[in-house]
């Protein structure tokens, strides 16, 4: 079934919406083939071990996907070849609603109205989960949805299905097609033949991000790609392109809790040292060390922080200081959205039983 097909209005929702969140919910931390690799995160909270033999006597997991994504259509990976999490059947054919055990409903295809959300009253103990990996800045009409859903799967660490857009761990051991090992530079390669980079695709006058940029260009050159500058190369990737260059603005649209994307990974994995624009420096740091990215905040003026820039491609001693963290670590940026369906289906497998309302969301995820 389409997504055009659950078009009705939103209106009958307005009416329902001044319970009080009474549980908050299990943080069923992390995906879950992270945790069957035995790796652990060193920043962010533990994902809770998996005992591969309590997943095997858990009975099989219907998850059904109310809608695909932004209307893009794209076939549903098999969670077992993928993460080793088995027993897990994705569907998007709406007829599996009455036996799914878990309805992944993405925010803005209901908040549009593109779909309505599944029918009421729901089968006991199928539990919704409300998806969104938008910032609250570009998350709409969430006031129409409190004390609907059963858990909520975002980036936000206190997520009860966290799934971040990237992370870091220390084992250097795994390899798998997930997982980027990082190196520290060879002397030869540490300083880069360019600058600054900024690969950007929304402008907007309004954005905290161009108010930077303009500012910062007045001091150092800043090389801008994307749908508002020069495109990226056709026979490159952005992660290529940014591998000629010493620094990368990883500035987010806009400023939020633990609203870090794949702006910030993207330079991580391209060995740029990151120059962030997105919450504090103490949140950035639940997901790198200190030293790995250098913070529009770190310095009163955005001149100051050129300087420092500049100082930096000249002092190989003090460059090193930001890279040589990336020795002990690797990297796993999410893959859309495979991850999250098949993170999902490893949570409703653990939830089994529990009975969980998402009473404040508006006010939980705008805090
Ligand atoms: C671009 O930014 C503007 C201003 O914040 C916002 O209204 C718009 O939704 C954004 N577009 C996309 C595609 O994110
Ligand atoms: C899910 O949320 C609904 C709406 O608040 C609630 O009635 C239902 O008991 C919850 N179910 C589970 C399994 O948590």
């Amino acid at each position: 079934m389409g997504a055009g097909e659950r078009r009705t209005s939103l209106s009958h929702r307005e009416k329902c919406c001044v319970l009080r969140r009474t549980c908050s919910s299990v943080c069923v931390a992390t995906v879950g083939f992270v945790s069957i690799l035995g790796v652990s995160l060193l920043w962010l909270p533990e994902p809770r071990i998996v005992d591969p033999l309590v997943s095997k006597v858990n009975s099989p997991v219907t998850i059904l996907i109310w809608t695909q994504p932004f209307g893009h259509y794209s076939s549903l990976p098999d969670c077992s070849e993928l993460y080793q999490i088995d027993q897990c059947t994705l569907t998007d054919d709406a007829r599996a609603y009455l036996h799914a055990d878990a309805v992944i409903v993405h925010h803005r295809e209901v908040a549009t109205g593109k779909a309505d959300l599944p029918p009421e009253p729901r089968p006991r103990a199928q539990k919704w989960i409300w998806m969104n990996f938008e910032s609250p800045t570009h998350t709409h009409r969430l006031r129409y949805f409190e004390g609907v859903f059963n858990l909520t799967m975002t980036y936000r660490t206190d997520s009860d299905i966290f799934v971040p857009y990237g992370y870091l761990f220390r084992n250097k051991g795994v390899q798998n097609h997930f997982v980027h090992p990082l190196r520290v530079p060879t002397r030869s390669r540490l300083h880069r033949p360019r600058l600054v980079v900024w690969v950007v695709s929304n402008w907007s006058e309004s954005h905290a991000r161009v108010a930077f940029y303009y500012s910062l260009s007045r001091y150092i050159r800043v090389d801008v790609f994307g749908r508002a500058g020069r495109p990226v190369p056709k026979d490159s990737t952005v992660v290529r392109l940014v591998e000629r260059y010493q620094f990368y603005l990883a500035l987010e649209n806009s400023q939020h809790t633990d609203y870090i994307t794949e702006k910030l990974w993207n330079a991580v994995q391209a060995g740029a040292i990151p120059v962030v624009l997105g919450p504090s420096r103490q949140n950035y740091e639940r997901f790198l060390p200190p030293e790995a990215f250098i913070h529009v905040d770190d310095f009163p003026t955005v001149r100051g922080l050129a300087r420092y820039l500049m100082m930096l491609r000249r002092n190989p001693a003090r460059l090193r200081r930001h890279l040589n963290w990336r020795g002990s670590y690797s990297m796993h940026q999410a893959s859309f959205w495979a991850e999250h369906y098949c993170t999902a289906c490893n949570a409703v497998m653990r939830n089994r039983g529990r009975t969980d309302v998402v009473q404040h969301l508006t006010g939980w995820f705008e805090s």
